[in-house]
């Protein structure tokens, strides 16, 4: 190369020395979270400071330090105290096909840009489908998260469900779709985005365990058709994020078939549940829906980004982009599963199947079992514990890895209980040890926990409970 930049940029020494100083510097991680030799799980840094010391380190830092910096200033998932959002504690060989992905950059979108990923992809999508128990008519592909995937699902249900040529003529009716309230904020976001409007997003109450109260489908749907609205599409949560509640998929898809309406599960969260022996029943209907999401980068130890959509046909599939109003689905047609393109949303994507793939082949099915058991058999445990102390309740029981709870004490009001959570999280957040989240369900402010870390063991949480009371006690002692 003649260009001395562009020639130190491909410099193989310098990229070999990098590798196997960063393959260090993540084997130590590892070792340093997983067994706790680091003993925060966050260090807590406000914004501007953390903008500040970024603005300094681009004048002044040193390259060989970028790396541990980078660990030092960020959230550390591996630690078995890290109790936080659901993020996926990714299985380090997944780095490796994340960095063939990055080096190699085929993406994907047509079969020369790409070969190996685009039939990798497909055995990944055939598995996912046998799982759950679709037949050979199903189908799907990978994209770049459940929020997209959610959007996608409804495109092809939109296409699917209404006559009329929405994708080359616009809307001509009124359109809606129904979801628990309680659902991911994505589902509401791509009714918004597909210019359903705020009408067209038919939010279905919750239940006193958080998940959607079916009795109160068919008033919603009676009312809603009354108005003018032709609804296409039904969402159910598996689970809801907040809490973690499963919607009941069997009772959701009688209701879709009653009024031919598309059945979309939201798995994003516990669709990896599928794989479990024990908490599979909690995906009982899913294998009647019309089409399903499960990420890759939450309960299936796989680094952000990667989802699942798949399709109980896989034709439909094919034609949620299509260009052409006439098109017509065949069942016997020969779709080009090779050119992924096609169907998804994004034009290029990265070799994302290759985790999937690889987790599959090198620990099988096996590992998502123990996984997804071990998490959800864990909350449980927890809730267990939690609901034998006097100054403690959780929301609901859980039935998936999520629990919120709270402190509780007789003499203070709702604005004080709510005012102590918050500021013992806050506590909890700045002092780093552990980390864990908070909620608000019905104005209650809960602290939240998502078990997602394989090295968590019931005495950590014993210990996040004893240093909750501990920080509480002194909050109100400074109070009194
Ligand atoms: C139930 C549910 N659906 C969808 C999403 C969005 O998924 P993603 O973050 O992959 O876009 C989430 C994220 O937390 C979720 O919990």
């Amino acid at each position: 190369m003649d260009n001395k930049i562009l020639s130190s940029l491909y410099a193989q020494d310098n990229f070999r020395r990098l590798g196997k100083q960063l393959i260090d510097v993540l084997t130590d991680h590892i070792q340093n979270t997983t067994q706790e030799i680091n003993k925060k799980t966050i260090q807590w840094n406000e914004p501007e400071n953390e903008l500040d010391f970024w603005k300094d380190f681009f004048e002044n830092g040193t390259d060989d330090d970028f790396f541990n910096q980078i660990l030092k200033r960020t959230t550390h998932t591996h630690n078995p105290k890290y109790v936080g959002h659901q993020v996926g504690v990714t299985a380090p060989i997944t780095v490796f096909t994340g960095m063939l992905s990055n080096l190699l950059n085929n993406g994907m979108a047509v079969y020369e840009m790409g070969m190996a990923p685009n039939a990798i992809e497909r055995i990944v999508i055939e598995k996912l489908c046998e799982t759950i128990g679709y037949n050979s008519k199903s189908g799907g592909f990978l994209t770049s998260g459940g929020t997209l995937a959610n959007l996608t699902a409804l495109l092809s249900a939109r296409k699917a469900k209404v006559e009329h040529d929405i994708w080359n003529e616009g809307h001509n009716e009124p359109l809606g779709i129904m979801v628990c309230e309680e659902a991911h904020y994505c589902v509401d976001r791509a009714a918004k985005i597909m210019g359903l409007g705020e009408k067209g997003i038919i939010k279905i109450p919750a239940d006193e365990n958080f998940a959607m109260d079916i009795q109160q489908l068919e008033t919603y749907y009676q009312e809603s058709i009354s108005k003018g609205l032709k609804i296409f599409a039904i969402v159910g949560s598996a689970p809801s994020t907040a809490t973690g509640a499963y919607d009941n998929l069997e009772a959701i898809n009688k209701f879709a078939q009653m009024y031919n309406l598309w059945f979309h599960v939201d798995g994003a969260h516990g669709g990896a549940a599928i794989f479990s022996e024990k908490y599979k029943y909690l995906l009982k209907g899913a294998e009647k829906a019309d089409s399903m999401v499960i990420d890759g980068h939450k309960m299936m130890m796989m680094p952000t980004i990667t989802t699942a959509l798949l399709f109980k046909n896989k034709n439909h599939s094919n034609h949620t982009f299509s260009q052409k109003a006439d098109y017509l689905l065949n069942d016997t047609e020969e779709d080009e599963w090779y050119n992924s393109g096609r169907r998804t949303f994004e034009c290029t994507k990265n070799m994302m199947c290759m985790h999937w793939f690889i987790l599959l082949k090198m620990y099988g099915q096996k590992a998502f079992n123990v996984y997804v058991t071990r998490q959800y058999d864990l909350a449980r445990d927890f809730a267990k514990i939690i609901s034998k102390e006097p100054n403690f309740e959780i929301a609901t029981e859980p039935m998936s890895n999520i629990l919120c709870f709270r402190y509780l004490k007789d003499n203070l009001s709702l604005e004080e209980l709510n005012h102590l959570n918050q500021s013992i999280r806050r506590q909890l957040l700045e002092d780093g040890e552990f980390y864990l989240v908070q909620t608000k369900l019905n104005g209650v402010h809960y602290l939240r926990t998502t078990l997602m870390n394989p090295f968590t063991t019931i005495d950590h949480l014993k210990l996040l409970l004893e240093k909750i009371k501990k920080g509480i006690a002194e909050l109100l002692s400074k109070k009194d």
